[in-house]
């Protein structure tokens, strides 16, 4: 798909299809509605009037062959209540056409600008947007089905600076990497394992330019990462520790930011083993990693000006004759023992010695992404996932880097009582609390190996898939975009 920035009017956009939001308090007497409706003879007013026109958001309506234009179709997409399209509901709104225009076949498309915020960040996320919805799974199809338009045109009657040409390319940028992402995490666990996902960084660090190092087995020992190792043992699959750096400046003038991804490329729960319901979607448990990679992805294509390093424990969690078992001890690489009370509580333990590792990386600041617990699913559903972060400065910072993307993020407690529920009898910490609260149980275990660092952990188990009943479906490629724009 072909993005371009032009400067034109409704009527002389040359186009199989042009999109015009029409908002629902729209006034149909001001331009650009007017002109529409003097060419068609009032009917957008006609449709308003017999209720079938409403204008709010996902409403759309082709009109072909128009009178007086250029275009060969034009979609008036609802677009809301005016003073609430922002950036957001821009991307929403092409993401949405884009998707219903995919198999339509139409291979030049225009959208007209309407919002009202700046022009960057409106080119940005209709950008965005556009790669996002016409995006499709379709590897697996043996008859792959058709491809998004090979064209597209931003029109709006403003002059085109340079500013917003940028902000075309960042959208792409950005664009790309969250269907990379998605596309990553739609790959099913017979397919991508440890090993394969490390490769896959490779071949992404020698396309753009960032430093990749994968730890083997052998080199997790040497380091301690025995919580890593010990999740491993379940599965045949070996574990892989991978690091990518994005590196602007000498590590020694500027510490890093540090993102780290949870990588367990398929959950079976091991010995502790999942419901077959609750295992059906646990390929996706790899959503965290697939964002990371896919951000250091657009950081290094950005050239951002900061270093970055992405840090990846690659793992299988299942059962077999060698799996951890309940009740095991292990000494994590910090040093910390910790009782092994479920083994399905996997991605802990394996973040626990990544945000050790990354300790010793000297950082500014960590953030992990992980689809960590089905509480936090409990707790804030499908559309927002869950923050918790022990630093004022770098919370500020991070909501505004997610006001940039879009993304929504739910901020909940870090309070010592909850850590009483780690206490172990015989080890330093056991890897589950009580029933109740599980996502910060889970976080407060995590912080305990973060010591001071500026932190931030985002459980992402809700929202690693569009929810129930959206029209998108699979991976969301969620937390991609917001790393990105932090770095940023
Ligand atoms: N990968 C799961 C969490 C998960 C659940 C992700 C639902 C997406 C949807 C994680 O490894 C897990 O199994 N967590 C357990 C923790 C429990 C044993 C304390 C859970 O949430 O049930
Ligand atoms: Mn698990
Ligand atoms: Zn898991």
């Amino acid at each position: 798909m072909k993005v371009n920035l032009v400067n034109s009017t409704l009527d002389s956009v040359e186009c199989d299809a042009l999109i015009v939001p029409v908002f629902e308090d729209d006034d149909f007497n001001q331009p650009p509605v007017s002109r529409l409706e003097g060419l068609w003879g009032g009917l957008l007013k006609e449709m308003a009037d017999s209720g079938e026109w409403k204008g709010k958001t996902g409403q759309q309506v082709t009109i072909h062959r128009p009178a007086g234009i250029k275009a060969r179709r034009v979609v008036v997409a609802g677009a809301g209540k005016r003073a609430n399209f922002d950036s957001a509901a821009v991307r929403q709104l092409m993401m949405s056409v884009a998707h219903r225009l995919k198999d339509k076949e139409l291979q030049r498309i225009a959208a007209y600008r309407r919002s009202q915020i700046p022009l960057e960040s409106a080119v940005q996320s209709a950008v965005e947007g556009l790669l996002l919805g016409a995006w499709q799974i379709d590897e697996y199809k043996t008859e792959s089905r058709a491809r998004g338009p090979a064209e597209v045109q931003l029109v709006m009657e403003e002059e085109i600076t340079t500013e917003s040409e940028k902000a075309l390319g960042r959208g792409e940028i950005m664009g790309r990497a969250t269907n990379l992402a998605r596309c990553l995490a739609n790959e099913p666990g017979n397919r991508l394992n440890p090993t394969l996902l490390a490769t896959k960084a490779q071949e992404i660090g020698e396309k753009y330019d960032l430093e990749v190092e994968v730890f083997d087995e052998r080199d997790m020992e040497e380091r301690g990462m025995n919580c890593l190792l010990a999740v491993a043992r379940g599965s045949d699959e070996p574990a892989r520790f991978i690091v990518l750096r994005h590196l602007a400046v000498p590590p020694s003038d500027q510490p890093p930011l540090v993102y780290i991804g949870k990588g367990v490329t398929f959950d079976s729960g091991g010995l502790s083993l999942k419901s077959p319901q609750s295992m059906e979607d646990m390929k996706l448990d790899k959503a965290g990693a697939c964002a990371v990679l896919a951000a250091l992805q657009a950081i290094a294509q950005l050239q951002a000006p900061v270093n970055v390093v992405g840090l990846i424990p690659a793992v299988e969690n299942l059962p077999s004759g060698r799996a951890q078992k309940p009740g095991d001890i292990i000494r994590s690489m910090s040093g910390k023992t910790i009782e092994v009370v479920n083994t399905d509580a996997e991605g802990r333990l394996i973040l626990a010695d990544a945000l050790h590792y990354a300790r010793s990386l000297n950082p500014h600041l960590i953030v992990d992404l992980a689809t960590l617990t089905g509480a936090c699913v409990v707790a804030l559903g499908q559309f927002r996932a869950g923050l918790f972060c022990n630093n004022e400065e770098l919370y500020q910072r991070f909501l505004a880097a997610a006001a940039r993307s879009g993304e929504k993020f739910w901020r909940l407690p870090l309070d010592d009582d909850y850590r009483k529920e780690l206490e172990s009898r015989i080890a330093d910490i056991k890897n589950v609390g009580s029933k109740w609260g599980g996502a910060i149980t889970a976080a407060k275990f995590l912080q305990e190996f973060v010591g001071d660092t500026p932190w931030c952990h985002i459980d992402m188990a809700g929202v690693d898939s569009f929810p129930d009943g959206d029209e998108l479906k699979g991976p969301t490629g969620f937390g991609t975009r917001t790393l990105v724009e932090l770095a940023l």
